[in-house]
């Protein structure tokens, strides 16, 4: 049996005429024959060769033969989007392809296979012919055994072929990061849904989903964990998620309460550092932690009390000195005032109360074992699918607990024996709130954003990998993009999103993303080593749908409503907290 027969002429397109390694220009002799062509469609190729070699390739450009009447002198003649450069070679029936790899039998294996490289480029000449009913439907089976299934996630169906399954190597799919990408609508949570559904059957998978608008908050098969908001304080629970402050790095705290472009801010920095090392050596030497007492630094995220900081610089702010001629002003007298304000404000204002209203039992030397396992378990039932939904963080510090969160989890997984450490996933939702370009941030959001930069940079190496979900493409980080080596691309409309995928495809590629404006809901490109073709996949329905985030104000308008209470939202907003655990 051959692998691709083609008994007569009838989808035989025409004949090689022009190669550039990838690029491939093909002479169609009759507009009949032109027809057979559509733009994204596959082609096979053979090769000369003792054994039966199909080069196979993508049509890109379809170009018919146009006469053009009295005109010598070739000028202002556009034949095609090419332009007088083109005209030559574009006044004969011409297609171009991009060839994407080669189908052959497999002599080990005992079964024909399909790989992304190119063994050999086609001859002048050779006969090209598009893939249709049947061939198609052989070829696609291939992609399918070509695929390691043991690794397999099953993403959808391709466009080409709805009888056809398509996988990604799930190893390849995280090993060097991953993107997807598509305008608001295009079915980008639902494309999250149908894959961490998935990955739920694996007995110890491990996916940590920060959930932005509390989208995945139902799904039945997740551990949910919530950063609480203002009336949750002081609850205990193991849904609450609190990141006492005392988790935060030195930079963090510092671009938390120190303004930079204050005069006495060195002062600050340098007091404020000592009297937190102070704090936590007490803490140490309280419980005999002699090893991490003689090893401990600034950084290290030991439970410290932020009021007996406060109390001492508020001694120093106070101070009074025996001077020559009775007392004088301390050293430091009067130059902490706007800081013990800053730290006093922060910490009275509900909307922070996740990282300082914290109940007791957050602020032990062993809370952070406990949240970190909450968090990063995968054995316990429904253990392997994180969801932490941030819906209630104010956008303003979003990025700084998101990228807390993540750094946490990043340090954890370093500091974890290599021989226990297992991969995981953070799935980063709405990636452009929090993962911003660089121009312009202030310093909290840029150490946030470096702290996703790192992982991006060296995730791989401890077995963290990130799954960036954005609808802003190009709002989001360049650094952390560009390392994303597979990319689900669904539609997107906008016309700078588009160019920075196409900055993320390699460039005999880029023709195939003309398509990313006109895809449908749900329908998306997937290039990357994932895959074993570039191609356009119908994505499954998850089972279990994500909540939509979106308001249907006509709908909503046609409904009756309640009386509406302003006067309880004004108080409500003066009290800081929406009354939901009031009687
Ligand atoms: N794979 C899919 N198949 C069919 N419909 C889909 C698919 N993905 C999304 N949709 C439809 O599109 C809507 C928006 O999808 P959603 O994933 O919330 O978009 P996004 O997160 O990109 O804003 C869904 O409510 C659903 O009706
Ligand atoms: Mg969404």
């Amino acid at each position: 049996m051959a692998l691709f027969e083609f008994k007569d002429d009838s989808l035989l397109l025409g004949t090689v005429r022009e190669v550039d390694t990838r690029q491939v220009s093909i002479y169609v002799k009759t507009d009949e024959d032109l027809r057979k062509a559509k733009v994204g469609q596959l082609v096979a190729l053979r090769v000369t060769s003792a054994v039966e070699i199909w080069l196979i390739g993508f049509i890109d450009k379809v170009v018919k033969f146009v006469s053009i009447p009295n005109n010598q002198n070739n000028v202002d003649i556009n034949v095609e989007e090419g332009g007088i450069e083109e005209r030559r070679e574009d006044v004969i029936n011409n297609v171009k392809l991009t060839l994407v790899g080669t189908a052959k039998w497999d002599a080990i294996k005992r079964q024909y296979t399909f790989s992304r490289s190119l063994v050999q480029v086609p001859d002048i000449a050779s006969k090209c012919y598009v893939l249709v009913d049947q061939q198609l439907e052989f070829f696609m089976n291939l992609l399918v055994t070509s695929g390691d299934k043991l690794h397999s996630l099953a993403l959808g169906k391709y466009t080409l072929d709805d009888s056809a399954t398509a996988y990604l190597d799930g190893n390849k799919f995280f090993q060097r990061h991953a993107a997807l990408l598509g305008s608001t609508g295009s079915g980008k949570s639902w494309t999250v849904a149908a894959i961490l559904e998935q990955a739920a059957k694996l007995p110890t998978s491990n996916l940590i989903v920060f959930d932005l608008h509390g989208e995945y908050r139902k799904l039945s098969y997740a551990r949910h964990l919530r950063v609480p908001g203002p009336e949750e304080l002081g609850l205990c629970s193991d849904e609450l998620l609190y990141l006492p402050y005392w988790l935060l790095n030195s930079e963090e705290l510092q671009a938390m309460f120190i303004d930079r472009s204050e005069f006495s801010a060195h002062n600050q920095v340098m007091a404020f550092q000592d009297a937190v090392i102070e704090q936590k050596k007490a803490i140490l030497a309280n419980l005999h932690k002699e090893q991490v007492l003689a090893s401990f630094t600034l950084d290290s995220p030991i439970p410290f009390s932020i009021e007996r900081v406060m109390d001492t610089l508020t001694d120093l702010n106070d101070e009074m000195e025996q001077g020559a001629r009775g007392l004088k002003q301390g050293k430091f007298n009067g130059q902490f005032s706007r800081l013990l304000t800053r730290i006093r404000s922060k910490l009275s204002d509900k909307r922070y109360g996740f990282l300082f209203a914290a109940p007791d039992s957050e602020h032990q030397y062993d809370s952070m074992a406990r949240m970190v396992t909450h968090l990063m378990d995968y054995k316990a039932n429904n253990a392997q699918i994180k969801v932490i939904d941030f819906s209630e963080v104010p956008s303003d510090i979003l990025p700084i607990i998101v990228g807390l969160v993540a750094r946490l989890i990043y340090q954890v997984q370093f500091w974890t024996d290599h021989t226990k450490r297992r991969p995981l996933v953070l799935v980063c939702d709405e990636a452009h709130l929090y993962l911003p370009k660089k121009e312009g941030q202030n310093p909290i959001e840029l150490r946030a954003i470096e702290a996703f930069e790192k992982i991006a940079k060296e995730g791989r190496k401890y077995g963290v990998a990130l799954f960036i979900v954005s609808q802003r493409p190009s709002d989001v980080s360049e650094t952390v993009l560009s390392q994303c080596n597979n990319v689900i691309a669904l539609r997107l409309t906008n016309g700078s999103d588009q160019a920075t995928v196409k900055k993320l495809m390699p460039e005999s590629l880029e023709s195939l993303l003309d398509v990313l404006p006109i895809m449908d809901i749900g329908e998306a490109l997937v290039v990357g080593d994932a895959v074993l073709l570039p191609s356009r996949v119908r994505i499954n329905e998850p089972s279990e749908k994500p909540l939509s985030a979106t308001i249907d104000f006509w709908t909503e308008w046609q409904q009756e409503a309640d009386t509406p209470d302003f006067m309880g939202a004004v108080e409500n907003m003066r009290k800081q907290g929406r009354g939901i655990n009031e009687a």
